[in-house]
């Protein structure tokens, strides 16, 4: 989360607790009873939303806020021990502690993109493929079942989500190859088929690494997230109504 977003956050926070706080003070005025610490925490929810939503910010925007204030307050009459926050906030960074560096968080892209992609790759020959920010691993996994012929490769660069991978290869016995490594250090060159879910902030980055290694007639994919200024070969929609999955193929020519 970039760092102006987190000062909207706190700012808007502020805000609808000033707001909550007079609304329950004329609440308890008219009914005599004091408001409960819950009530406020659900009322700063309630205006942190309905702030954000006057803003015109992203819709998940408006979850966080409400949720955010509840959620504390929760946690605060709980007295929940400050090692589970310390273990929480492990786990945490294990997930994404290269994210203030990178901008790329991990959220998994889901099995109407695994089919979506699934029908991107040929049958009844051999090819490579790498998952670039692998996550779980899960894309892959569901590929080597459906493509028994192609040889699935994902690096990711945060490490529990890459032991959890490699854990799952070796429970299932799949073939998969997981790597713990920055994709910016991956010879792309390798491969017949590049997958990414990434974020926006990379996507132009992504291309001209893409451009200077790929092999001409090897296929970038990208779910959700399109390069600005270049326009796809190929859109598939992954499941009814889903999101795009923009698909590049290489050109002869790699002089950008
Ligand atoms: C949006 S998730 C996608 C996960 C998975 N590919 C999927 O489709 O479900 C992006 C993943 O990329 C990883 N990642 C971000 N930057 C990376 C980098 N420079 N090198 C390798 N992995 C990276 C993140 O840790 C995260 O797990």
């Amino acid at each position: 989360v970039p760092s102006h977003r987190l000062l909207w956050l706190a700012s808007i926070q502020s805000a609808a607790y000033l707001v909550a706080q007079c609304l329950l003070y004329l609440l308890s005025l008219g009914t005599g009873s004091t408001p409960t610490i819950y009530l406020l925490g659900v009322a700063q929810g309630a205006v942190a939303a309905a702030i954000s939503w006057f803003r015109r910010d992203e819709p998940w925007w408006y979850a966080i806020h409400l949720v955010v204030p509840i959620a504390a307050v929760i946690l605060l009459t709980a007295n929940v021990p400050p090692t589970i926050y310390l273990l929480f906030f492990l786990v945490l960074l294990g997930f994404n502690w290269h994210v203030v560096r990178n901008r790329v968080p991990y959220f998994p892209s889901g099995h109407a993109t695994w089919r979506a992609v699934a029908s991107t790759l040929p049958e009844g020959r051999s090819f490579s493929f790498v998952d670039i920010g692998s996550g779980l691993g899960g894309l892959n996994f569901y590929l080597s079942k459906q493509r028994v012929l192609g040889r699935f490769v994902g690096v990711e660069i945060s490490p529990i989500p890459y032991a959890w991978s490699v854990f799952r290869n070796f429970v299932r016995r799949a073939a998969c190859d997981f790597r713990l490594q920055d994709y910016n250090a991956l010879d792309l060159s390798k491969f017949d088929f590049v997958f990414a879910y990434l974020s926006p902030a990379v996507m132009a980055d992504v291309w001209v690494k893409a451009r200077s290694e790929m092999r001409p007639g090897s296929k970038l994919i990208s779910f959700e997230f399109d390069i600005p200024g270049v326009e796809p070969d190929e859109v598939v929609v992954a499941g009814r109504g889903g999101r795009p999955l923009y698909i590049w193929t290489l050109p002869p020519q790699q002089a950008s």
